[in-house]
């Protein structure tokens, strides 16, 4: 067993290594000590900045009451082939149709999107003057409908203008954006939650994107029911996505 005055010395000097100021040390004592703090080197805080999201059985089938109440009327609903087919994007027209609410259907939304599909779809939401963009699919899908409302609601920049350096020029976002509803289709990237849209840059061959917090959707329709059509491999692939943001 150590002896008294080992184990006094050994806090002691714990207690002089410890740093002291009022946020970071519990051995704080009043007057010693704002000369031996130092700035942290590492993330001491953190903030949780997220779209709204509405979780539930059947709730993709409210759509058009939100899209009513934010008195959309002419509404892009972007999707891709595969899905334009499935119950999820039938579900959300249904209750467009039902509401009322005017809509187009862009369905080239590439899987694994590129720099070459992110323009199709912006140059199809830019030959428009659509009011609310509502996405429904999986990451893919809800990537490529933030930078077709990114750049839509920005006519005259330039594609690189916000895509994240240094293969892009990184600028801010200062314009506003018109409001999106996202619906996910695949359960793991979150995409409905974030400010980020990915693609590949094909000239270098580079996965890139696009992050700023005017692109987080307004509203997330979270609907269980939908991941029921997923094939075996998309749930498995987006489930290791969930693993990819638990890493992060
Ligand atoms: N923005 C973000 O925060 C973020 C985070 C992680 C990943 N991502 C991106 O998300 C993309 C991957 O998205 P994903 O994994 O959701 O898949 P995905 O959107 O690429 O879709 C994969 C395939 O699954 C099909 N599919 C999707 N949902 C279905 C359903 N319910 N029923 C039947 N078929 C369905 C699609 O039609 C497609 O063929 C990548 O481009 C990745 O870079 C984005």
């Amino acid at each position: 067993m150590a002896a008294r005055d080992r184990v006094v010395h050994l806090l002691r000097q714990l207690e002089r290594a410890a740093c002291r100021c009022p946020a970071h040390s519990n051995t704080f004592h009043q007057g010693v000590g704002a000369a031996t703090c130092t700035v942290r080197k590492t993330d001491y805080a953190f903030e949780m900045a997220s779209s709204n999201i509405r979780y539930g059985e059947g709730v993709s089938r409210e759509i058009g009451m939100d899209l009513q109440n934010l008195g959309a009327r002419n509404v892009c609903v972007m999707t891709d082939k595969n899905l334009s087919r499935l119950p999820p994007v039938k579900t959300v027209l249904e209750s467009l149709v039902t509401n009322g609410v005017q809509y187009k259907v862009y369905d080239g939304v590439r899987v694994e999107p590129t720099d070459t599909s992110f323009k199709d779809a912006i140059s199809f939401a830019k030959n428009d003057s659509f009011d609310v963009f509502v996405a429904v699919g999986g990451g893919s899908v809800i990537d490529t409908c933030k930078a077709a409302n990114l750049y839509a609601s920005h006519p005259d920049a330039d594609f690189l203008d916000f895509v994240n350096a240094p293969i892009g020029k990184g600028k801010p976002v200062t314009g506003a954006l018109k409001p999106l509803i996202a619906v996910p289709t695949t359960a793991g990237t979150g995409s409905e939650t974030t400010g980020v849209a990915i693609f590949d840059f094909e000239p270098l061959k580079a996965k890139t994107g696009i992050a700023s917090r005017a692109l987080r959707p307004t509203l997330g329709i979270v609907d269980p029911t939908h991941t029921l059509s997923m094939p075996e491999r998309v749930a498995a692939n987006s489930g290791f996505d969930v693993l990819w943001w638990v890493k992060d």
